[in-house]
C-alpha cells in the first residue's frame, strides 16, 4: 500500500489524495451529508481518471471530508463560443462536527491545484440555491454564479452553476 503525501495541513487535519481504501469511508461521508449519491463504480472511475483532484481530509486516521472532480471538454462558462477543458467538482462534503475550520476551503483550493496540473481552463460546479454555506465558500475562493439551472435536482430545487477561470 502506498502512502499519500500531505498536500496541506489545517491544524490536526491533513488533506491528501484519495487512496482506493478511502473510497468506502468517502461514500459513507457522502451518504451522511448529501442527498446526491453515486455508485461504487462511479467513485472508482473518478479516482482512476483524476486522482489529482479526488482528495480527502483526515484527522487521526479518520476521514472527515472529501472532494471529487472530473475533467470535461465543452463550452466555456466565461468566453463566448470558446471550447475549453473544464474541471467539474462532482461532490464535496465535510462531516458536520468538523465544519467551519477551513477544511472545506482547503479541499477546494487543493482540488483547484489538482485540475490546474491537468491544465484545465476553468472549474465549475452546481450547488443548491438554498445551500448558503457552500455558496459562500465558493464565492470566498473566487467562483462566480454564471447561471441558475431550473429544477436541477430530483426534488425540483434549482441549482446555481458557479465557475472560476484560471490563468497560467
Ligand atoms: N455560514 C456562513 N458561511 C460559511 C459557513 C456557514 N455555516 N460555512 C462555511 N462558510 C463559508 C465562509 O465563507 C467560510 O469562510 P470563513 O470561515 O473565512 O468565514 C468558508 O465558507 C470556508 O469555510 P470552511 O470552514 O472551509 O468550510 P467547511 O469545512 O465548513 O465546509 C461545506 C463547507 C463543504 C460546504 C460543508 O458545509 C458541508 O459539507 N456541507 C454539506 C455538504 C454540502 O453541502 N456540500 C456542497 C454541495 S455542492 C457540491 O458538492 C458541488
Ligand atoms: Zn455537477
Amino acid at each position: 500500500m502506498t502512502m499519500q503525501v500531505a498536500l496541506r495541513e489545517i491544524g490536526n487535519c491533513v488533506i491528501r489524495r484519495c487512496d482506493l481504501s478511502d473510497l468506502i469511508p468517502a461514500m459513507e461521508i457522502n451518504l451522511k451529508t448529501l442527498p446526491e449519491h453515486y455508485s461504487d463504480y462511479f467513485y472508482e472511475s473518478l479516482l482512476a481518471e483524476l486522482p489529482e483532484a479526488f482528495l480527502v481530509a483526515e484527522i487521526d486516521k479518520k476521514l472527515v471530508g472529501y472532494i471529487m472532480c472530473k475533467i470535461e471538454y465543452g463550452f466555456s462558462n466565461f468566453k463566448k463560443l470558446g471550447f475549453v477543458k473544464k474541471g467539474h467538482v462532482v461532490s464535496i462534503a465535510v462531516l458536520p462536527e468538523h465544519r467551519k475550520k477551513g477544511i472545506g476551503e482547503g479541499l477546494v483550493q487543493e482540488a483547484i491545484a489538482g485540475v490546474k496540473l491537468k491544465k484545465s481552463d476553468e472549474l465549475y460546479l452546481e450547488v443548491r440555491c438554498s445551500n448558503n454555506e457552500a455558496v459562500r465558500l465558493y464565492e470566498k475562493i473566487g467562483f462566480v454564479t454564471k447561471q441558475r439551472l431550473k429544477a436541477y435536482y430530483r426534488d425540483g430545487e434549482d441549482a446555481y452553476l458557479m465557475a472560476i477561470e484560471f490563468a497560467y
